[in-house]
């Protein structure tokens, strides 16, 4: 019988790539990067989405992407932090997938993304005021996953341990 699919969700930095390629592992899934599959659609990074085609373009493709991962099943989703800010992506989601948020303190987000590179939201002179503004706005959003698991002091195993109770509850 298929399974509904695993939906990460939650701001940059909260541990969604190395928690989705756990949890697929742990339960023989296949895991889907939105960012992996945009870059390899595109045949260009992230970053250079951003700075060549515009933020726009990358949430039209961004959506697209949802749409066709949102048709299948079985699947563990990384989605982008972004996600959630076009209402139709949550809807689509949802339909075939529960929704986990991964949800982190700016103090942990910015610990967790400051010496990375290839967010071009946080590509900015002042990173933490900028993740202080931006969880301030999307948390609501983010809340509307089926749960919110607070990740601040769990490892990733504990999350993974986690999302693997709460989804037998489905
Ligand atoms: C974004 C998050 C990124 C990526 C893009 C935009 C955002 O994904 O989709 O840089 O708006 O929060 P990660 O959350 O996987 O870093």
């Amino acid at each position: 019988m298929p399974h509904r699919n695993i939906v990460l969700i939650g701001f940059m930095g909260v541990g969604k790539t190395l928690v989705s390629k756990k949890l697929a592992q742990a339960l023989s899934r296949e895991r889907v990067s939105m960012d992996e599959v945009l870059e390899a659609r595109e045949q260009r990074s992230i970053s250079d989405i951003f700075s060549e085609l515009g933020e726009p373009y990358f949430r039209m493709i961004e959506a697209e992407i949802v749409a066709e991962l949102a048709s299948r099943m079985d699947l563990v989703i990384d989605c982008g932090g972004g996600v959630v800010l076009n209402e139709s992506n949550i809807s689509n989601l949802r339909r075939s997938g529960t929704l986990f948020y991964l949800k982190a303190s700016p103090r942990v987000i910015y610990k967790r993304i400051k010496d990375e590179g290839g967010r071009p939201i946080l590509d900015v002179p002042q990173p933490f005021g900028k993740i202080t503004e931006l969880l301030t706005q999307r948390d609501p959003l983010y809340r509307q996953a089926n749960y919110t698991i607070d990740v601040d002091d769990l490892s990733v195993d504990d999350i993974v341990r986690e999302i693997i109770a709460l989804s037998g509850k489905e």
